[in-house]
């Protein structure tokens, strides 16, 4: 008997973007599409899929461990979570930036490499920028959410996040200071998987660096 493949998606608008590409070479969850269900595992008998929902940055490690053949997930989380995992394609949605963003005022201690102090939902990612690139010494605050409030109740200087349409920087006197790195949705694989089921997997790969 065949066995299922299974997909950890991220909960929310990139499960919906996921979907309406899988559909496009062939692959339906109908029940997947009613947004008031709370279910977080939906199975495709005819084509032995299985989809399950999961929080973003969790999405890596079901596919490390092997609980997921295939996850879609943003390239931001993939670097903050830098998990064993094949990155096999850019799935070309979910795109914006990750950047340094503040008030115009922080420029400055920017441009000084003074020591200021960064909020941010990505430690990993603000180290390695400021660490590593940038051989600047900050201070490092991890924060889960709502990110931009850092600077506004002066809590830090900048903030390390993602920036897409630029409306929520805009609404708070927030600028992009610096660009980091694009940023997009991914297609990756288990290792193992790859290995075991390289025929059924490299032809959902195909088919969809067909169409992305
Ligand atoms: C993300 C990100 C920014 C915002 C950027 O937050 O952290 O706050 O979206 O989008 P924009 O440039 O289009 O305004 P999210 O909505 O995921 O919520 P969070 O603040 O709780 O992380």
């Amino acid at each position: 008997m065949e066995r299922y493949l299974t997909f950890a998606l991220c909960k929310g608008r990139l499960a919906f973007q996921t979907l309406e590409l899988l559909e496009k070479i062939g692959i339906h969850c109908e029940e997947m599409k009613d947004k008031s269900s709370r279910k977080l595992i939906f199975v495709n008998e005819d084509l032995k899929l299985k989809f399950f929902l999961a929080k973003g940055p969790d999405v890596p490690t079901y596919v490390e461990y092997g609980a997921a053949d295939f996850g879609v997930v943003g390239k931001d989380i993939l670097m903050e979570e830098n998990r064993r995992i094949y990155e096999v394609l850019d799935l070309s949605f979910g795109k914006c930036r990750m950047c340094v963003c503040g008030p115009e005022t922080s420029k400055e201690k920017l441009l000084h490499h003074e020591k200021i102090r960064v909020a941010t939902k990505y430690p990993h990612i603000a180290k390695d920028y400021f660490f590593n690139k940038k051989h600047q010494t900050v201070d490092i605050i991890k924060l889960n959410g709502s990110v931009e409030l850092g600077p506004l109740v002066e809590l830090s200087d900048v903030i390390v996040d993602i920036v897409e349409t630029g409306s929520t920087l805009k609404e708070n006197n927030l600028v992009v200071l610096e660009e980091i790195c694009p940023v997009s949705a991914r297609l990756i694989v288990n290792q193992v998987s790859m290995q075991m089921n390289p025929e059924r997997i490299k032809k959902i790969i195909n088919g969809l660096r067909k169409i992305v």
